[in-house]
């Protein structure tokens, strides 16, 4: 099992470029299928989430042709399996996408049901409501999520929340559904809009992607594009926080700093400076920095995909700040990793209460999640001493090269499988 060794105290400074962002890439791969001719795919993330589902779609037929690390080019015209049920893709919650492709374009799919991050039930109940709308019947049998029909027809569709994986993959069943759909309360998150405009480069008609009423005018086939996918802006916050905890000073290079101003406006308020360019965005921590309020809320609030690492950069701020998780109801289990390590928190439903302490210090934890695993990582290069964080597993599905790019910035830490190499990491940072 892999893990990282961290040495703390030592302040982020330097440039760090953001890669491609996992959440649109998991909507465009899966759409990618949905045409009969070649699609590139650029600034694709190289993350484990990502390189599953590109296996998965391979087993089913489509060619996956790895131009490099970032770009892919995938030709669905043969598949010949509209079954996707293997051991790894059971362990990503992207999954799901295959159904709302498989069954746009083919009106049948089969698909082991989803995992993804341990951080709440994670219900599907909206994606079935919209693909019974279109005329689809789903079952769920075997573990497998089996959806099909005769005939798709565009429909009137109403979310009882704004579900981003249920809007993405109604609108991927839709594409090509005869006549017009409308998603009401859809989800607003940029990775959203990027999957509309993905489609719409392949020839679809989906207007109002960003607002929470997304229009779909059925088109008979999907045709080749070229197209980059936008900036990951949860990779880019992850390393603002990092900067902010560690007092830090962050170039952060290769962003929309339109899709971060939720978390820039918690910076400010916390004491941090920032500075915003074209596409990038500078963070400068150079005091403690001070208490917030927040609740995790849909685009344009504040992330769920943040709170992890805000609520650590918050256990190291002045004062008592109050952290309440709206989307997620299992999202402060990392808080018990972070109490390891001196933190002073207390979680009563979904609210956090966090009061601020002058250091934390090193400890072995785990990295229960992905994002979780994230802020964990922040906390160890803002701890004195050392911090193993386990199970990075977690980390990798969603962040590329996360080490070395830390590293890059001047923090220490390193990738080790075995207790040797934790001592030789020791004695090497002394
Ligand atoms: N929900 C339902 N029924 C549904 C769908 C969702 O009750 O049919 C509920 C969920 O339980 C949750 C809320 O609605 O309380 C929002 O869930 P949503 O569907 O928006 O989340 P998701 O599609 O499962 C994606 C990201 C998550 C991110 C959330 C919220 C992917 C693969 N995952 O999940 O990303 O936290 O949207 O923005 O896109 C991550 O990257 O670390 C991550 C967990």
């Amino acid at each position: 099992m892999e893990q990282y060794v961290i040495k703390g105290g030592n302040p982020l400074a330097g440039e760090v470029e953001i890669g491609g962002a996992k959440n649109a890439a998991l909507g465009i791969v899966a759409a990618a299928i949905m045409a009969d001719e070649t699609v590139m795919i650029e600034n694709l993330p190289d993350v484990q989430d990502i390189n599953v589902l590109l296996q998965a779609v391979e087993c089913i037929g489509a060619i996956v042709n790895r131009v490099d690390a970032h770009t892919v080019k995938i030709n669905g015209s043969h598949i010949g399996n509209l079954c996707v049920d293997n051991e790894y893709i059971k362990k990503i919650r992207g999954s799901y996408y295959l159904v709302g492709a498989l069954l746009g374009k083919y009106k049948h799919a089969e698909v082991a049901l989803p995992g993804g991050c341990n951080i709440g039930s994670r219900p599907i109940d909206q994606h079935i409501k919209g693909f019974e709308a279109l005329g689809a019947t789903v079952d769920i049998e075997y573990g497998l999520f089996i959806a099909e029909a005769q005939n798709l027809k565009g429909s009137h569709i109403f979310l009882d929340m704004a579900s981003v994986g249920a809007t993405i993959n109604i609108m991927l069943a839709s594409v090509l559904a005869e006549g017009r759909t409308i998603i009401e309360n859809a989800a607003r998150e940029p990775h959203v809009v990027d999957v509309a405009n993905f489609l719409n480069s392949m020839g679809a008609n989906i207007k109002g992607a960003g607002t929470d009423v997304i229009r779909i005018k059925g088109v008979s086939s999907l045709h080749k594009t070229e197209y980059s996918i936008i900036p990951d802006q949860i990779e880019a916050g992850t390393f603002m926080f990092a900067a902010a905890a560690t007092k830090g000073d962050i170039m952060i290079k290769n962003v929309i700093p339109k899709h971060l101003e939720a978390a820039v406006a918690k910076l400010i308020e916390m004491g941090c400076e920032v500075e915003e360019f074209d596409d990038a965005m500078r963070v400068v921590a150079s005091r403690r920095l001070k208490q917030t309020h927040l609740k995790t809320l849909t685009y344009p609030g504040f992330p769920t995909d943040m709170q992890p690492q805000i609520s650590t950069t918050l256990a190291l701020s002045k004062g008592t700040s109050i952290v309440t998780e709206s989307i997620f109801e299992n999202r402060f289990k990392y808080v018990d990793e972070l109490v390891r390590m001196g933190a002073k928190i207390t979680v009563e439903g979904n609210t956090a209460i966090i009061e601020g302490v002058d250091k934390l210090t090193g400890a072995r934890v785990n990295a229960l999640d992905l994002r979780a695993g994230a802020s964990l990582v922040i906390a160890g290069l803002a701890a004195e001493g050392i911090t193993v964080v386990e199970d990075i597993i977690y980390i990798q599905r969603g962040y590329e090269r996360f080490d070395e790019k830390l590293r890059s910035l001047g923090g220490q830490i390193e990738k080790v499988s075995t207790e040797k190499e934790i001592q030789k990491f020791k004695l090497m940072v002394g």
